[in-house]
């Protein structure tokens, strides 16, 4: 039998997947103490029970102990197991040590989450020297794929759709989402210079004219790769694009600096955010199923 369990914020995905699955939904109460450390009690018992904890880790430093209080207290209280689903995996940039003595975090928070969890459900992490999750993880974990839910999206929104990638990395995905929506393709190249530094250049798009361009990417976090990406196509006497992510991280004014320079901006729900038009959540049922 398997019970969920949502963190605070992840409780409207968590109540979908127990409605789709036929899953039991349990409850957690949180609160902080006057010194602002945390506090935490299960509402359900878990004995003998497979648990899932939901928690989105878009702000990981905030929720990161709660998430390991509530998967230890769900193990001390007799749980037969104890998955994580993240439906977005934070701590997955940087991966290597690009100056020396820079912690390489995302194999520091692979190490701590595997050491409380047994599984580990997610979408789309952003595997870019990693081949895989098990690179890293330790526990077995599965990451799906937003690519077809993008996809149709764009499909049924978007009059002769023209995708756009903004770097390198993104091709294989670019290509799949556009194979699937019926839809031409093209990458751009990016070079990034800092946190919000990023430079992008872009090949001659006259010929595209008759095209909506559509901006796919995995992440938005400074969303500056967008909003470059949108104003080089703007000067190209393209029309403004429709941006699609699916993790809509958007820090500070990130989203309404976008907002300013593309067309429509949209999401997959991983992160709730304002620009969520697309679920995920049948995608994470049929897994779990
Ligand atoms: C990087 O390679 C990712 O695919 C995204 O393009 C990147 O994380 C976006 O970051 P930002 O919004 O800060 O430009």
């Amino acid at each position: 039998m398997r019970i969920l369990l949502p963190m605070p914020g992840n409780e409207a995905l968590a109540a979908d997947l127990a409605r789709l699955g036929g899953h039991r939904l349990g409850r957690i109460e949180t609160r902080r103490f006057p010194d602002g450390e945390s506090y935490l009690r299960l509402l359900d018992d878990v004995a003998g029970l497979d648990v899932e904890l939901v928690a989105s880790l878009a702000r990981p430093d905030a929720d990161f102990l709660a998430l390991i209080f509530a998967a230890d207290a769900a193990r001390d209280l007799g749980a037969a197991s104890v998955g994580l689903i993240a439906p977005y995996l934070a701590y997955m940039r940087q991966d290597i040590r690009f100056k020396s003595g820079e912690a390489i975090s995302s194999r520091s928070f692979a190490r701590l989450l595997s050491s409380s969890f047994d599984r580990l459900l997610t979408i789309d992490p952003h595997l870019h020297r990693y081949p895989a999750l098990d690179a890293l993880y330790t526990m077995p974990a599965q990451a799906l794929q937003a690519a077809p839910l993008l996809a149709d999206w764009i499909a049924a929104e978007v009059t002769a759709p023209l995708l756009v990638g903004p770097d390198a990395e993104s091709e294989q995905w670019v290509a799949a989402v556009a194979a699937r929506a019926g839809a031409p393709h093209m990458v751009l190249q990016k070079v990034r210079h800092g946190d919000r530094n990023v430079a992008i250049t872009m090949p001659d798009l006259s010929a595209w004219r008759g095209h909506q361009p559509v901006l796919v990417d995995d992440i938005a976090s400074s969303g500056r790769t967008l909003i470059e990406a949108a104003q080089l196509l703007t000067g190209q006497g393209l029309p403004r694009p429709v941006c699609a992510v699916v993790h809509a991280l958007f820090a500070e004014d990130a989203y309404a600096q976008l907002q300013a320079a593309a067309s429509r901006i949209v999401s997959c729900d991983t992160v709730q955010h304002p620009s969520n038009a697309i679920p995920v959540a049948s995608l994470l049922a049929a897994a779990l199923r």
